[in-house]
């Protein structure tokens, strides 16, 4: 038999997606009398409810029941940390889109038709909106934080050059497929089965309690898969599950809630926006010797999960670079917008582009190519040369990325493509290419050291076959697939021969979110010490039958080997069984060395680095700013990959993403703090057409991760999401070669963008 993990593997659910098969929350059979929840949403951004006129809405055809603040038993609130969201608005507005109350029906139909009954009126006040007007305004979730090492302003003045500048950064909608959902379902004795799209079930599970004020053994979670969560569904399926939750314990049947798009897009956060400022000091050679930036993102109006993004954004500041003196001033904009939450690198990606930003501008100044900038200032490789810090103190001590880089500069054909798009745009005055190469280096570990643990629990039955349930959430990525091949190696069986089973908080109680790539580190671990117990007890009962030693039972291929004898595994469990052997086990990992300080913003929160970078050609039309990617060639470190066909799916699909956010999706919001591309005839996610023309994928082999995690392998869920930099650096290279100055260009850099930077730097 081949070995289980280090192999391709095909997604465990794939035959169920592609064939439709696959259950999401609205998919499941639903009992008899289930009723629907539909939300009404503020019309204002920010203010007071003067009336909440809902009499007529409650005697319309349909309606069983309407919920408003007044009806919570227990808090009102689905924050899933500092208490500042409210389920159901009470009084106060805080944004346009904010659920006010909710209409309990037979059908949505019925409860569309009912809410057109309602008559709010609104105290409005001027709201906050923009980045510039929280500035402006002094309008912060908290006073501003600072990190930092050296002395960064001295540094620059003494420093041979200096430049300063602005970066604008917009947002990200997530664009799950499928949306919110969430289907609860009230069961004898006080007591709720809730099915939820979400990354975080315990959550789920606590705040449906609190607003139910019940305690948590009241309330059962289940997530079979999401259809995507990016970090949009961290903490952002609270609503669903509380609404759903509260009304059918109101009205005493199931009921169902599946946000339309619109909705969904209206209420919920999305990837925070930014504004970077900052200023650098440099050598002839590019070398940085020191730099300031000043972060200011928009949070929305609460916090949700912004003051740990808003770290990430700080600790990320020098993605890959080692800058002896920095300092990053981190501003949490307050705004009356939806509280923008998770996405994907969870503020990292906003964090590098800095740096990125940075150096692309010195390249230019010193007129260099700004990967002779790069390479001059990355972090040191392992093992070669003193390891140097970070500027929240965490020594880099396995360093790859000249050598990553290195490689793909060869395997990418980097220098004589370089050479080839300069004769290229000197002859055409309309078409300009353009080519960047550009390195992430992310940190691996929830910045939150307490949240880095995962449990698991695995069963052994009598025919051989095994259940396997972990803290983990399935959301395509493939962290099932990934944890069953893991269950399945200690065993020595075929991973066929492990059945995943839906995440439950009855199962596996306490976890933290599928989050921060940690998936397979966390639960991975956790499942192998479970099915390893379960595996050493099988041994030793074996081995006593058999007057032998423990250690020398081979369980492999399917079978039991017992020095000469070899058993199925099937008969091995069946044996331990009639010894009376317990063939079930929970299993509990937590990652070790993890220190932070969050008030000095000093320590070592992460357990290692995952590294990779991208070379990207683009070609823009100077005409209509048009632009399409020629080319991608990417080299990523997943360690030792348990799974090489998964791993590349998450390379792919975290640059394609990246590059959605940074060259074409955009949010825009009116000057009433409406969304206005609130859904996808406004909003443009990449589609298939958008796949460069030619796309080079490749897993860096560096031997494994230096830290011990689950079989050396490395974390990839958001780290490739930034190597769609590498296209936004290559469009900047590409208006360089067509413009006199520097084009400081900003995010998302769409058609209109591009050649209006384009114009402008021309004009001036
Ligand atoms: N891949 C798919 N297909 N769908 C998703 O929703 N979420 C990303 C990433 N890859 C996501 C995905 C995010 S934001 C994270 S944190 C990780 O997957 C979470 O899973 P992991 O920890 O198992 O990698
Ligand atoms: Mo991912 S943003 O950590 O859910």
């Amino acid at each position: 038999m081949t070995s289980t993990i280090h192999t391709s593997r095909v997604h465990d659910s794939a035959h169920l997606h592609v064939t439709g098969a696959a259950r999401y929350v609205d998919d499941l059979p639903t009992p008899r009398g289930t009723l629907v929840v539909v939300p009404g949403l503020s019309t204002i951004a920010a203010g007071r409810i003067t009336t909440l006129g809902l009499e007529d809405v409650r005697h319309s055809n349909g309606v069983v029941a309407v919920l408003t603040a007044a009806d919570i038993p227990g808090k009102n609130d689905v924050s899933p940390v500092f208490g500042d969201d409210p389920m159901l608005a009470d009084g106060r507005v805080d944004y346009h889109g904010q659920i006010i109350y909710a209409v309990v029906a037979t059908s949505v139909r019925a409860a569309r038709a009912a809410m057109a009954k309602a008559v709010i009126t609104y105290e409005a006040r001027r709201p906050v909106l923009t980045i510039t007007d929280a500035l402006a305004q002094d309008s912060l979730l908290r006073a501003p934080w600072v990190v930092s090492n050296g002395d960064a302003a001295k540094a620059i003045a003494e420093a041979p050059h200096q430049l300063d500048g602005q970066i604008t950064i917009g947002g990200q909608e997530h664009f799950y497929l499928e949306g919110h959902a969430a289907l609860a379902i009230p069961d004898e004795n006080n007591q709720v089965m809730v099915h939820v799209s979400s990354q975080h079930p315990t959550e789920i599970q606590h705040k449906v309690a609190d607003v139910l004020g019940w305690a948590y053994h009241d309330v059962n979670v289940e997530v079979r898969r999401m259809g995507g969560g990016f970090g949009g569904k961290e903490s952002q399926g609270n609503h669903t599950a509380c609404l759903t939750a509260l009304a059918a314990t109101i009205t005493g049947a199931p009921v169902k809630m599946v946000y339309d798009r619109d909705d969904d897009m209206k209420i919920t956060g999305k990837r925070h926006d930014v504004i970077i400022s900052y200023r650098a000091g440099y050598d002839d050679d590019g070398r940085i010797i020191g730099v300031e930036f000043e972060q200011a993102l928009r949070c929305g109006m609460s916090f949700d999960l912004s003051y740990s993004i808003g770290e990430r954004a700080v600790m990320h500041a020098d993605n890959a670079y080692a800058i002896p003196h920095m300092t990053v001033v981190s501003k949490l904009c307050k705004t009356n917008t939806p509280s923008n939450t998770a996405f994907r690198g969870f503020g990292g990606p906003q964090g590098m582009m800095g740096i990125e930003r940075v150096i692309d501008e010195i390249a230019h100044a010193l007129g260099r190519d700004a990967l002779d900038i790069r390479k001059i200032n990355f972090y040191p490789d392992h093992g070669k040369g003193e390891p140097a810090a970070t500027h929240y103190g965490q020594v880099v001590k396995d360093g790859v990325i000249n050598d990553l880089v290195a490689k793909l500069e060869s395997s990418s054909d980097y220098a004589s493509r370089r050479q080839q798009i300069t004769a290229w745009n000197a002859e055409r005055p309309h078409l300009k290419r353009g080519l960047a190469l550009t390195p992430v280096k992310f940190g691996i570990s929830f910045n939150k050291t307490i949240l880095n643990q995962g449990g698991a629990l695995v069963h052994v039955y009598t025919d051989g076959s095994v259940m396997l349930n972990h803290g983990g959430t399935e959301m395509g990525q493939g962290l099932f697939t990934k944890v069953k091949q893991i269950t399945a190696s200690v065993f020595g069986i075929d991973p066929r021969q492990v059945r995943n089973t839906p995440t439950t908080t009855a199962k596996v109680p306490n976890t933290s979110a599928t989050a921060a790539s940690s998936g397979t580190d966390l639960n991975g671990m956790a499942a192998y010490n479970a099915a390893t117990t379960i595996r050493d007890r099988m041994a030793d009962h074996l081995a006593e039958l058999h007057q032998m030693a423990a250690e020398d039972i081979v369980f492999e291929g399917g079978m039991v080997t017992l020095g000469g004898e070899a058993i199925s595994f099937a008969e091995a469990a069946n044996l331990c069984w009639q010894g009376r052997v317990s063939l079930s086990s929970t299993g509990f990992y937590a990652t070790p060395d993890l220190t932070w300080d969050p008030q000095l913003g000093k320590g070592n929160p992460f357990f290692y680095y995952a590294y990779g970078a991208a070379a990207t050609e683009v070609v823009v039309d100077m005409l209509t700013g048009e632009h399409r990617v020629l080319r991608v060639d990417i080299l990523h470190d997943a360690g030792a990959s348990l799974n090489p066909a998964l791993d590349l799916g998450q390379i792919e699909g975290g640059y394609i993403q990246g590059l959605g956010w940074l060259t074409m999706e955009e949010l825009v919001y009116g000057d009433d703090g409406r969304l206005l591309t609130h859904a996808p005839s406004t909003y443009k996610i990449p589609a298939a057409s958008d796949r460069a023309l030619i796309q080079h994928i490749d897993l860096y082999d560096g031997g494994g991760n230096l830290a011990e995690t689950i079989y050396r392998s490395k974390a990839v869920g958001e780290p490739p999401f930034m190597l769609a930099m590498s296209a936004f650096f290559a469009l900047s290279d590409a208006l360089s070669s067509a413009c006199p100055g520097y084009p400081g260009l900003n995010a998302p850099a769409t058609a209109e963008r591009l050649l209006m930077t384009a114009g402008a730097v021309t004009a001036s």
